[in-house]
């Protein structure tokens, strides 16, 4: 949530005063941390739209010193195998537009014209769960700490560490 909040309401103003919302509440939305060591350095967030495999990521966040060192993108390929192994189909992200070939890059694909979402412009993308590879063991780093949530009452979370 610090992350976040660093990112989307302190630096990029994007969201005021709080990006927390109601899918922060909900029981089954996976939140994933990245660790440097054991510093805390980015977080995805993923949950389930509706019954039939749509998932939605979003609250993709790298604390700006430790950027373009693949945090990212590894947040946002976990996130995908995640929602494939729990049996998604799609999932769908709203981009900014500065960061939509990053996304492309990743294999996601263009869903619409931009839309004003917090009043900014944000690509509508879409990524087909099927055709995602899954996460091998190869693609986990050595000291990567996988914790998935015993309870339900408390958020949950998925801690992948990275050296
Ligand atoms: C978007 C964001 C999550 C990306 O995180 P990141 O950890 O920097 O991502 P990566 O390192 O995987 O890749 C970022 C870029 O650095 C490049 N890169 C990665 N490692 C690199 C390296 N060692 N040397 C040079 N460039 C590198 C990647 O090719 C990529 O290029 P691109 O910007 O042209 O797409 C991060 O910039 C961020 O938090 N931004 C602010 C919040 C935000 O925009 N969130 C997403 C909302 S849609």
């Amino acid at each position: 949530m610090r992350i976040r909040h660093r990112v989307f309401v302190e630096e990029q103003r994007v969201i005021p005063f709080t990006d927390v919302d109601d899918w922060d509440r909900h029981p089954d939305t996976i939140h994933v941390l990245a660790g440097r060591g054991s510093v805390a350095v980015g977080t995805v967030r993923l949950y389930r739209t509706d019954t039939v495999g749509r998932w939605k990521g979003d609250r993709l966040a790298v604390l700006s010193g430790h950027r373009a060192g693949i945090v990212g993108m590894r947040l946002v390929r976990f996130a995908v195998s995640t929602a494939a192994a729990a049996g998604g189909e799609v999932m769908d992200a709203f981009v900014q537009l500065q960061n939509v070939n990053f996304f492309e890059r990743l294999g996601w694909e263009h869903a619409g014209a931009p839309v004003l979402y917090y009043g900014l412009p944000h690509q509508p993308m879409t990524i087909e769960l099927s055709r995602a590879r899954s996460l091998t063991e190869s693609e986990i780093p050595d000291d990567a700490c996988l914790r998935l949530p015993a309870a339900r009452d408390t958020p949950s979370a998925l801690l992948v560490t990275m050296g």
